[in-house]
């Protein structure tokens, strides 16, 4: 009696806690799908966690406002930004979204100070950045991947054909759907009972030609796992996934058949003849998947995949045969200039594309192999419209090459100065002083690691098909041993650019960059060069010349006289004039940060003045102090001295 009462009440606690569960349904699905974090450190690590926590916290109060599945946020309060992404799959509750959103970010700290990382869940996901990424026109990244089950459908050959109607559903109709997901099924015919069940999303903040290439990718990704029971396909920007098993509420199934497209019967009549084909060749068919299953390499997860958190892909390996042969036996026909780093060929691959081949002149020893590689994968992943891409490089020979993009029209200095001087009219001039500056901005203050140039000047400044420029040679710098950067003879020759206090202290920070800027955009309005003295100018170096005009007011006397006035506005040429001005102080702490710059370019009508303050090389007692430029190649050394006699009494 007694045990029999015991068990009674057991039971019932057992089915009440059933219940319960039941009720609650509390599934956040935070089967973990991929993971990664950026293999850079954030500098300031009080000003990161402050950042970073700010965020969460920001994205997680969007996420408790109503049913909200999608948020961004981003602090950028000192150094440190970070940028932030959160997105739940739509059919999950906001209590299940919250529950995943906590699991991310528990497990995102897991990156500790990476400055970058990403964790993908079934029911949500999560990804910060140092740098804004939220407008991803550019949605499918390297690093996109397909998860398969371990266990087949069955019957094989109707599941797949089931499944691929479904994922191709999906993929024509969610890039239409407004909020970009759809959660759908399709049973299986000839199979009793069997349904196939599939979501697909895109973040909110792409376009729907970037859904849609997302997708695209990811139907490919996933078509491969079948005829698993399962597949999922994660990339930066969206994700597909089926499974036989439920694994949404019913009630959150889309009805997608509005956004199909009209000839979606004619697709459905290919299928089913298919499928009878399939049929009377099952035999046969059977045979073929039975063969590629057992011939298909498991899906991992594979490390350094970059899918967007601030990973880097390595660099292309090229065979230092194949560009000796593209580049004619690196023929002096073939040579295209002599740089600081070393001479550049031009290379006709085999596949007919034409690149430019730079061959270093650094020494290789163990610790410089070990760096060059480092940092040839650190450039050959700066993507940005205004600087050149580095395709590869190649290590095995007896020379190190880098490969770049190839710019037929030759880099600014050609333009400025050389046989097609008065060529540029103002307004490509004006294009390349805000290009440059974008450049620049992204170089030092978006790319997860700040990059200076060190060495910015017209020619090293290319020009694409439209006259856009495009910045060569970034990142070569860090190749150098520390000592041998400034002062030394690779720079002496361009003493022109080169901020005083890193020509002399060897002082190096980004505003190094700014001051030679300051003086490329002076070379740009004027056509003439920063260490050229001209005629006309009693003995003055052009920045003196430009200092001195701007004192009296008379700034358009510096424009090029190739220009047609009636091209440009006053106001624009006095703005850029003061803007390069700017950038040449003598203090670094004075001169703008490259966007600062990017920001007063773009800035129309109102121009707010900060006082200037005069130049280093401005000198009225001509007390001159020689620089020796004997071993400097290729540049301008007639006129080798510089004056910098105020910098001794600074
Ligand atoms: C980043 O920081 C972690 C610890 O916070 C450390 O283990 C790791 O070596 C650091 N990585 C780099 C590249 O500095
Ligand atoms: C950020 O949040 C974590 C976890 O809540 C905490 O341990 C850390 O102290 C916070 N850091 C800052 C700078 O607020
Ligand atoms: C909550 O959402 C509504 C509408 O989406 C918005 O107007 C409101 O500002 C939000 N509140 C908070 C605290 O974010
Ligand atoms: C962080 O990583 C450790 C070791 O890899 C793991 O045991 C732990 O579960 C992780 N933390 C979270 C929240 O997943
Ligand atoms: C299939 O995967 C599940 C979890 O993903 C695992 O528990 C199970 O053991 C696997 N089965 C086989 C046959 O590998
Ligand atoms: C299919 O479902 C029906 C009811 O929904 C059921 O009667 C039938 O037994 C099921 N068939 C199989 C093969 O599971
Ligand atoms: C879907 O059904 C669940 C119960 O199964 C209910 O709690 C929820 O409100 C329903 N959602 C919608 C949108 O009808």
């Amino acid at each position: 009696m007694m045990n029999k009462k015991i068990l009674t009440t057991l039971s019932i606690i057992t089915i009440s806690q059933i219940w319960w569960w039941a009720c609650v349904s509390a599934d956040p699905q935070i089967n973990l799908l991929n993971e990664g974090c950026s293999q850079y450190n954030a500098t300031s690590l009080s000003n990161f966690y402050t950042n970073l926590n700010a965020t969460f916290l920001d994205l997680k109060a969007q996420l408790l406002n109503g049913s909200k599945h999608f948020a961004t946020a981003q602090q950028a309060k000192g150094s440190d930004p970070v940028y932030a992404m959160t997105q739940c799959r739509n059919y999950l509750s906001s209590a299940d979204c919250l529950s995943c959103f906590a699991a991310a970010v528990s497990q995102i700290r897991n990156c500790s100070a990476s400055n970058g990382a990403r964790v993908v869940y079934d029911g949500c996901f999560l990804r910060y950045e140092s740098s804004g990424f939220f407008d991803q026109t550019v949605a499918t990244l390297p690093g996109n991947v397909g998860l398969c089950g371990n266990q087949t459908g069955s019957p094989a050959t109707t599941f797949t054909a089931a499944a691929e109607e479904l994922l191709m559903d999906l993929q024509v109709a969610t890039p239409k759907i407004n909020g970009f997901f759809a959660a759908s099924k399709e049973v299986v015919s000839g199979s009793g009972n069997t349904t196939v069940y599939g979501v697909a999303q895109c973040a909110e903040t792409t376009t729907v030609t970037g859904c849609q290439d997302c997708l695209k990718v990811a139907y490919t990704n996933v078509q491969s796992c079948l005829p698993d029971t399962d597949g999922r396909a994660v990339d930066a920007g969206c994700f597909l996934r089926y499974s036989a098993t439920s694994f949404f509420p019913d009630n959150q199934t889309t009805n997608i058949k509005p956004f199909l497209e009209k000839g979606g019967n004619s697709r459905k009549k290919a299928i089913i003849i298919g499928v009878v084909v399939g049929g009377v060749g099952l035999i046969l068919l059977v045979g073929v998947l039975i063969y590629f299953r057992l011939s298909r390499k498991p899906k991992t997860v594979r490390r350094g995949d970059i899918l967007g958190a601030t990973e880097l892909q390595g660099p292309v390996n090229y065979k230092y045969k194949d560009l000796k042969s593209a580049t004619a036996n690196f023929s002096d026909a073939n040579k295209l200039g002599e740089g600081g780093f070393g001479d550049v060929y031009k290379a006709t691959l085999n596949n007919g594309k034409t690149v430019a081949v730079k061959k270093l002149a650094i020494l290789q020893s163990d610790r410089a192999m070990t760096s060059f590689e480092n940092e040839v994968k650190l450039i050959s992943n700066v993507h940005h419209r205004n600087l050149i891409r580095l395709l590869g490089c190649c290590s095995k020979g007896p020379e190190l090459l880098l490969i770049y993009e190839y710019m037929a029209n030759n880099s600014l200095d050609k333009f400025l100065f050389g046989e097609k001087r008065g060529f540029l009219n103002w307004k490509q001039r004006n294009d390349i002083i805000v290009g440059t500056a974008r450049g620049l901005a992204y170089l030092h203050e978006e790319f997860h690691v700040c990059i200076i140039h060190r060495d910015i000047k017209t020619s090293n400044i290319l020009l694409d098909d439209g006259f856009q420029p495009r910045i060569a040679d970034f990142g070569l710098a860090r190749l150098l041993p520390e000592d041998q950067t400034h002062l030394s003879t690779r720079f002496a020759g361009t003493l022109g650019y080169t901020a005083p206090e890193y020509a002399i202290h060897g002082q190096l920070s980004e505003k190094v960059d700014t001051y030679s800027y300051g003086v490329v955009v002076l070379e740009i309005v004027s056509g003439q060069k920063s260490s050229e003295i001209k005629s006309d100018t009693m003995g003055e170096f052009l920045l003196e010349k430009a200092w001195k005009l701007y004192e009296n007011g008379k700034h358009l006397e510096l424009v090029d006289e190739t220009l047609d006035p009636n091209e440009f506005d006053a106001e624009d040429v006095k703005k850029i004039v003061e803007i390069a001005l700017m950038c040449t102080q003598s203090s670094p702490a004075l001169r703008p940060t490259m966007s600062e710059i990017v920001v007063l370019l773009k800035s129309t009508g109102f121009w707010v003045n900060r006082p200037l303050t005069r130049p280093v090389f401005v000198d009225s007692g001509h007390k001159r102090v020689r620089v020796d430029t004997s071993t400097s190649t290729g540049s301008s050394s007639s006129n080798a001295t510089a004056s910098i006699s105020q910098l001794s009494g600074r």
